[in-house]
């Protein structure tokens, strides 16, 4: 009997310690673990990559920080990640290590699903820099979660347990990745007819040029 159980890689996208991030990780964990589902829980620090650079990747393939980002990502249905919004846009070392792990074939992204949540200070959580991680995330294949959590005024929002102090945003919180939970899950055991990763779906084919699986 194959496996029904969702598996979801969870990790936060900053390295500081006390990141606000890493709290809202901590917690979409605790969430997921409470819908039933399967939870690997990682550090940034595990995928800590060298800045892409095509020459090394000829000589050496993926460095071991992607090459760990890649082997969790393929053993998962799934994954959560909480990232903080830096200048408007994903942290550099985000994009860096999504640059890597893309270069692997098969490419690991490919109907893999994804749900992206940020905390940040401000007004707005950090919601402008998911919208710049959706882009590669998208292009890669990815499918990502309509819904995004942005927990703003991040600061002041944790309680002393480590959930949100206000109770209707705490539902809300839960609620969100209920839905993304389900449909995975809906996705997994009812999987849909998508077989082929073309990264330019209207390109004319041409065996010089197609990027097709
Ligand atoms: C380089 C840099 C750029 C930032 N840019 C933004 C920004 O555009 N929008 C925002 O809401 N916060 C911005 N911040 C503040 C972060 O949201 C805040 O430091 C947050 O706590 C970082 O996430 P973390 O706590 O998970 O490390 C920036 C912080 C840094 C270090």
């Amino acid at each position: 009997m194959p496996e029904t159980k969702v598996r979801c890689l969870v990790f936060s996208g900053s390295l500081r310690t006390g990141s606000l991030n890493t709290r809202l990780a901590v917690l979409a964990r605790r969430a997921i673990e409470a819908h039933g589902a399967t939870v690997d829980y990682a550090s940034m620090r595990d995928f800590d990559c060298p800045s892409y650079d095509q020459d090394a990747e000829a000589k050496g393939g993926l460095p071991p920080g992607a090459e760990a980002f890649r082997v969790r990502l393929e053993a998962n249905d799934a994954f959560v990640i909480a990232s903080p919004e830096y200048n408007a846009s994903m942290p550099g070392l985000l994009k860096n290590l999504i640059d890597w792990v893309s270069r692997h074939r098969p490419q690991p992204f490919n109907e893999r699903h994804g749900m992206l949540l940020s905390a940040s200070p401000s007004m707005v959580g950090g919601n402008r820099g998911l919208w710049s991680l959706r882009v590669p995330l998208e292009h890669l294949g990815a499918r990502v979660y309509p819904d995004m959590f942005s927990l703003a005024q991040a600061h002041q929002a944790f309680d002393a347990d480590g959930g949100l102090a206000n109770t209707e945003l705490a539902a809300r919180f839960q609620q969100t990745l209920a839905g993304f939970l389900d449909l995975v899950e809906a996705a997994k055991n009812y999987p849909c007819a998508k077989k082929a990763w073309v990264e330019f779906l209207g390109e004319h084919p041409n065996a010089a040029t197609d990027r097709v699986e």
